[in-house]
C-alpha cells in the first residue's frame, strides 16, 4: 500500500477566486489563479513527474524533474514553479523532456543505493515511482563514483529513522519542518555533492530541537526518513479513517494496518482539524493500545483487598447491577451516580448519562470537564449564550492580533500551534497572557509582542485593567456593542471597568505585570497598533483569543472566561472569520461529553433539566419520568460519600484518583463507597479502589464520532475488534439491561440518531453526512448550511444579545503565607498526555520519564536547590517530593510541574479551591512551601505500598501465586471496604 493513496497534486491548492483556463497536452483546464503549470496537469488527470514537489509545501523547483515545455517560452521550466496564465498551451511530454528526465533520474540512481528489494520503502519510494515512470534502464555514469552509501544511519528517534545514503536532497523535510510544523529543526547542511540534512547543529534527531512530529517523515519521498513500525512490519495493506484519541484538536488520521495491527498513523490529508498535520502523541504513541498492561476480561470481588476474579461479561454486568440496586433499596435512589469519558465517544457518553438518569433515576452525573472547562460552560453560556469555541482553527490565517491567555498550545494543542505560528510568521501579532515563559513568548522564528507575565491568580486583574483600557481610550467597538449587545449591561460594564480601581496601575501590584505592558496589549489587540492615541482605523483589525486551563481552573475561572467574552464583544470580535473566543479543549471529546448531557443539570445540547418541555420530550422518548432536580458534581459525589449518603458509583474511563485535586480526599472517598465500577483499558489508579472492572476499548477499537474544539464532529471507525469483546456501548448497555431499564442499539449509528431527533443542534447530525462531507460542526440543523456551523454567533448571539458581565477581581484564597511562600501552578509537556495512562505505555517517556519541580534560580538558590536535587513540596494538602528542575521560564516566587505520573503526586498537593460557580478545582495555584528531602514523602510510600498490593491482587486474577499474600497486606492498609 502506497503511503499516500490520496493524489498528491504537487504544489498548494490556490484560493483565489479568479480562474484562468491554459492547455496541457491539448486538453483544456481551468483552474485558480496561482495554480502551478504541475497542479494544473494533474488536476486534469496528466501525471507529471516529480520529486522535489508535494501538495502541502510551497514548491521549491530543485529536481528539474517536472520539466515541461510551453509554446512561445524558451527552454523547459519547472512545472511546479510556473504559474498558469490564461492562453497558455503546456506540453508535458517530448522525446526533449524524456531524455531530460531520464538524465536526472540518472544521476540520483548513480549515488543510491540499490538494495530496493530489502528497503523498507520498496513499494512505497517515490524515486522507484519515477525511475519506473522515466523509463530508467541504465546508469550511464555507473555506481562506483563518489557517493554517500556509506553514511551512518541516525536510530536516535524511537519512532522513525533517518539513513542519509538514501537521502536525495530534495529539501522536502526542511521545508515540511519549517512550514508546516514551524519548528525549523533542520538545514540541509554543506553545499554542492556534500550537501546532507542534518538536525540541528549536525547532532542526532533525538539531541535536536526536533519535537518528532513526523512532518518530515510524511514528506520524505525515499526510505530516508522512514517509521521504524513499517521497516519492522513491512508495509500495510489496507487503511481505516479516524479521529485522534489524545488532545482536543481532533486530528483526522489513517490509521494503516495490516489485519488488525497498526503498521502507521498518517494525518490524513483532508481531515479538516489538522490538513495533513500531526503531533508526536496521534502520529506515533498509539502502541499502548495493544500495551501487555490492557486487561480484557471483566473482573470483580467483593472489597478492594480482595484479589481480582476474572469472570463473564454476563457475571461481572449482573453482579455490578444487583450492588447498585441493593445500594439504592439500602441508601435511597440517589445514593448512585456515574462519571462520563471525555475519551469516550459520543454514543458511549450519550448512552452512560441515559443509564444514569433513566435506569439510576437520578441526576447524579458529571464528567472531567468539571476538572477542566466546566467555567467556559458557564462563561460562554452566560455572555454569548452558548458553550463552545466560536471559531474553527483554520481561521487563525485571517487574524491579525492574537491572544494567548493561559495555554501552552505548543505542548498542549501541537497541530493548532503550527498553524497559529504560521500566522505569526506571516505578520500577525502575538499577546501572551501567561505566568510562565512558554515556547510561543520567543520560539524558532516567532516571538511575541508583549507577555503580560502576570502572578497565578491574577488573570481577572489583568482582563479587566485590559478592558479599562480599551474603555477609557476610546478603542472600543461601540456601534457593535449598541447592535449586537444587551445595552443595560453594556452600560453597567463601561461604568465598572472605568473606574480607577480597575486601572492597569491599580493593579500592577497584585498582577505583577507593568502598567505600560497592559495598556500596550490593550491597545494592540484593539486596533493592532500598540502606541497610545491611535483610534480604531476603517479596516476592522481582527482580533483572536485562544484560551486554555490557566483561565478556567481558578477560583475565579468563570469570572475569567466572561471577561475575556467582554473584551471581544467591546472590540467587535465575535461573529466573523478570523476573531472570536476560542477554548482549546483538553480531552479529545471533552467538548462531545458536555453536549451529550454529561453535567447534573443539563440534557443533550445543554439544556436544563429543570426545564418541563425539554423533561417532557425526554420522558416521552425514554419511557420515564425523569427527576427535575439537578444531581451531584463529582466534588459533592465525593463529599456525600464520606459523610455515608453515597455508596456507588460508575466510572467510565475516567480516572478521577490521578486527575482530580486533593488525592487524599479523593481516595478517601472511594474508599468509603460500597461499589465502584471502573470501566477503563488499564488498571488505572482509581480502578485500585474499585470492586467491578469492566474492560473498555481503545479508540481502534470503537465505532461513533467524537467532537473536537471547533465543534467538529468526525468519524472514529473501528480498526481492529474490540479485544475485550465487547464495545464500551455494549457494555454499558448490557448494565442498564441488568438494571432494568431496556436498551438495545443494534450499534452507534442508531445511537446518534436518537441523539439527533431529541437535540436540536444536533438535528441534522447523521452518519451518512459525515461520511460525505468528512465532518459536520454543530449547530448543524435545518436552519444551518449542511456541514453545519464554522462560526458562531454570526449576525447575532446564541442567546440574541450579547451580555457584559461585571468582573471584579477577587483574590484567591490560595494565598502566599509565610509558611507556604511560592505559588504551585501546573500544565503538560508534548510528549505526555494527561494522566500518562496512555503515553506512558510508549517510547514517549524517552522525552519526559518523570515529572518534575521547576524553579526560579533564586528561589533554588535561597533554599540551597541544585538542578535535579529532590526537594519537597507541600501545600496545605500535603506533600510530596519531585526532582527539581532549576530554570528562569518560571518567574521568582513561582513554581510549576506537570501531572503525568501517579507516583508524583502532583494533585496530593493541590487543594479543594474550586471556581465560585462551578467548582472546578483551582488546579492552577496552591501555596507551597520547597525544600531540599533526602526520601519521598510519607504519601509515596503509602502509594508505592498499596500499588504493589493492588498489582498482584490483579495478577491473583489471572491465577498468579501470593494473591493470598498480597490480600493480607493489602487488608493491613487503614480503610476501605
Ligand atoms: S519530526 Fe517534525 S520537528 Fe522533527 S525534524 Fe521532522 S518535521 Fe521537524
Ligand atoms: S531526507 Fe528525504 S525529504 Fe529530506 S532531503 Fe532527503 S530525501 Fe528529501
Ligand atoms: S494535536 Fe492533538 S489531536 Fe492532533 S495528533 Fe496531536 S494529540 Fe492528536
Ligand atoms: S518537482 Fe518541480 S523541480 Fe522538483
Amino acid at each position: 500500500m502506497h503511503r499516500h493513496d490520496d493524489i498528491d497534486f504537487g504544489t498548494p491548492l490556490s484560493e483565489s477566486a479568479q480562474t484562468v483556463t491554459l492547455h496541457i497536452d491539448g486538453q483544456p483546464v481551468t483552474v485558480p489563479a496561482g495554480t502551478s503549470v504541475m497542479r494544473a496537469a494533474i488536476e486534469a488527470g496528466v501525471s507529471v513527474p516529480k520529486l522535489c514537489a508535494t501538495d502541502s509545501l510551497e514548491p521549491f523547483g530543485s529536481c528539474r524533474l517536472c520539466l515541461v515545455e510551453i509554446d512561445g517560452r524558451r527552454g523547459t521550466p519547472a512545472s511546479c514553479t510556473t504559474p498558469a496564465e490564461a492562453g497558455m498551451r503546456v506540453h508535458t511530454q517530448s522525446p526533449k523532456l524524456a531524455q531530460l528526465r531520464k538524465g536526472v533520474m540518472e544521476l540520483y540512481i548513480s549515488d543510491h543505493p540499490l538494495d530496493c528489494l530489502t528497503c523498507g520503502a520498496n513499494g512505497d519510494c517515490e524515486l522507484q515511482d519515477m525511475a519506473g515512470a522515466v523509463g530508467l534502464r541504465d546508469v550511464r555514469y555507473g555506481y562506483q563514483g563518489a557517493n554517500h552509501l556509506d553514511l551512518k544511519k541516525d536510530e536516535s528517534n524511537p519512532y522513525f529513522s533517518y539513513d542519509p545514503a538514501k537521502c536525495i536532497v530534495c529539501n522536502r523535510c526542511v521545508r515540511a519542518c519549517e512550514e508546516t510544523q514551524g519548528t525549523f529543526a533542520l538545514t540541509i547542511s554543506g553545499r554542492g555533492f556534500e550537501s546532507r540534512v542534518s538536525p540541528g547543529m549536525d547532532e542526532p534527531f533525538m539531541q535536536s530541537e526536533c519535537v518528532s512530529c513526523g512532518a518530515c517523515v510524511a514528506a520524505c519521498p525515499t526510505a530516508t526518513l522512514q517509521e521504524k513500525s513499517v521497516i519492522n512490519l513491512g508495509l500495510p495493506t489496507h487503511s481505516v479513517t479516524t479521529t485522534c484519541a489524545y488532545c482536543g484538536v481532533g486530528c483526522g488520521f489513517k490509521a494503516e494496518m495490516k489485519g488488525h495491527e497498526v503498521v502507521r498513523m498518517v494525518p490524513w490529508k483532508d481531515g479538516k482539524a489538522n490538513e495533513g498535520h500531526a503531533c508526536v502523541k496521534g502520529r506515533f504513541a498509539w502502541g499502548y493500545a495493544t500495551h501487555k498492561d490492557r486487561i480484557t476480561t471483566p473482573m470483580i470481588r467483593e472489597s478492594i483487598h480482595d484479589p481480582w476474579r476474572e469472570v463473564s461479561w454476563d457475571e461481572a454486568v449482573q453482579y455490578a447491577a444487583g450492588q447498585f440496586r441493593r445500594i439504592q433499596a439500602q441508601y435511597g435512589r440517589d445514593s448512585v451516580g456515574g462519571i462520563t469519558s471525555s475519551r469516550c465517544t459520543n454514543e458511549e457518553v450519550y448512552l452512560v448519562q441515559k443509564l444514569i438518569r433513566a435506569a439510576f433515576g437520578n441526576n447524579n452525573v458529571d464528567t472531567c470537564a468539571r476538572v477542566c472547562h466546566s467555567p467556559t460552560g458557564y462563561g460562554l453560556g452566560q455572555t454569548f449564550g452558548t458553550s463552545a469555541g466560536t471559531q474553527t482553527f483554520k481561521s487563525v490565517r485571517h487574524a491579525d492580533v492574537i491572544l494567548v491567555i493561559g495555554a501552552n498550545p505548543s505542548e498542549a494543542h501541537p497541530v493548532f500551534a503550527s498553524r497559529l505560528k504560521r500566522r505569526i510568521r506571516q505578520g500577525a501579532h502575538l499577546i501572551v497572557i501567561d505566568p510562565r515563559r512558554i515556547d510561543l513568548v520567543s520560539g524558532a522564528h516567532v516571538k511575541a509582542a508583549q507577555h503580560l507575565q502576570l502572578k497565578p491568580g491574577a488573570n481577572v486583574a489583568v482582563i479587566t485593567a485590559l478592558a479599562h483600557v480599551i474603555v477609557t481610550e476610546g478603542l472600543e467597538d461601540a456601534a457593535y456593542m449598541a447592535e449586537r449587545c444587551e445595552d443595560k449591561s453594556v452600560r453597567e460594564w463601561r461604568e465598572f471597568v472605568a473606574r480607577p480601581e480597575n486601572s492597569p496601575e491599580a493593579f500592577e501590584a497584585v498582577s505583577g505585570v507593568p502598567a505600560a505592558q497592559v495598556r500596550a496589549a490593550a491597545r494592540l489587540y484593539a486596533t493592532g497598533q500598540q502606541a497610545a492615541g491611535v483610534k480604531r482605523g476603517d479596516r476592522q483589525v481582527n482580533g483572536a483569543i485562544y484560551y486554555g486551563l490557566g483561565v478556567t481552573e481558578h477560583a475565579q475561572g468563570s469570572t475569567m472566561v466572561m471577561g475575556i467574552a467582554n473584551l471581544a464583544m467591546a472590540t467587535g470580535n465575535v461573529g466573523r472569520e478570523g476573531v472570536g473566543v476560542n477554548p482549546l479543549r483538553g480531552q479529545n471529546n471533552v467538548q462531545g461529553s458536555c453536549d451529550m448531557g454529561s453535567f447534573p443539570h443539563e440534557l443533550p445540547g445543554y439544556r436544563h433539566i429543570s426545564g418541563d418541555a425539554v423533561r417532557a420530550q425526554f420522558d416521552a422518548a425514554w419511557g420515564v419520568t425523569l427527576n427535575p432536580e439537578p444531581g451531584l458534581r463529582i466534588p459533592n459525589m465525593f463529599d456525600a460519600a464520606l459523610s455515608g449518603e453515597f455508596k456507588g458509583l460508575y466510572c467510565h474511563g475516567e480516572d478521577i484518583v490521578q486527575s482530580d485535586p486533593d488525592t487524599q480526599h479523593v481516595a478517601a472517598a472511594l474508599q468509603a463507597m460500597e461499589c465502584i465500577v471502573v470501566q477503563d483499558i488499564f488498571l488505572n489508579e482509581t480502578a485500585k479502589y474499585a470492586h467491578v472492572f469492566l474492560p473498555g476499548s481503545s479508540f481502534l477499537e470503537k465505532d461513533g464520532t467524537f467532537t473536537n474544539a471547533e465543534r467538529r464532529i468526525s468519524r472514529v471507525r473501528q480498526a481492529m475488534p474490540p479485544l475485550a469483546g465487547k464495545a464500551d456501548w455494549e457494555a454499558t448497555m448490557a448494565l442498564s439491561n441488568a438494571l432494568g431499564y431496556p436498551m438495545a442499539y443494534q450499534n452507534p449509528e442508531q445511537i446518534m440518531q436518537e441523539i439527533a431527533a431529541l437535540t436540536p443542534s444536533f438535528a441534522g447530525v447523521s452518519y451518512e453526512k459525515i461520511e460525505r462531507l468528512g465532518s459536520v460542526q454543530w449547530p448543524c440543523n435545518e436552519s444551518t448550511e449542511e456541514a453545519g456551523t464554522a462560526i458562531m454567533h454570526v449576525d447575532h448571539f446564541v442567546r440574541g444579545k450579547g451580555r457584559f458581565v461585571l468582573t471584579q477581581y477577587v483574590p484567591s484564597d490560595e494565598k502566599v503565607t509565610r509558611k507556604f511562600p511560592l505559588l504551585l501552578t501546573t500544565g503538560r509537556v508534548l510528549s505526555q498526555y494527561n494522566v500518562g495512562a496512555q503515553t506512558r505505555r510508549t517510547a514517549n517517556s524517552q522525552w519526559h520519564a518523570e515529572d518534575r519541580l521547576e524553579i526560579h534560580p533564586h528561589d533554588a538558590q535561597d533554599r540551597g536547590i541544585k538542578d535535579g536535587d529532590w526537594v519537597g513540596i507541600e501545600s496545605r494538602s500535603g506533600q510530596t517530593v519531585l526532582r527539581a528542575a532549576v530554570t528562569a521560564k518560571v518567574q521568582p516566587g513561582v513554581v510549576y510541574t506537570t501531572f503525568h505520573f501517579p507516583e508524583s503526586g502532583a494533585n496530593v498537593i493541590t487543594t479543594d479551591s474550586s471556581d465560585w460557580a462551578t467548582n472546578c478545582p483551582e488546579y492552577k495555584v496552591t501555596a507551597v512551601q520547597v525544600l531540599p528531602v533526602a526520601q519521598p514523602s510519607s504519601w509515596q510510600r503509602e502509594y508505592q505500598a498499596f500499588d504493589q498490593t493492588q498489582q498482584s491482587l490483579v495478577a491473583g486474577a489471572h491465577g498468579a501465586p501470593g494473591a493470598a499474600a498480597a490480600a493480607g497486606a493489602a487488608a493491613a492498609l487503614s480503610g476501605g471496604k
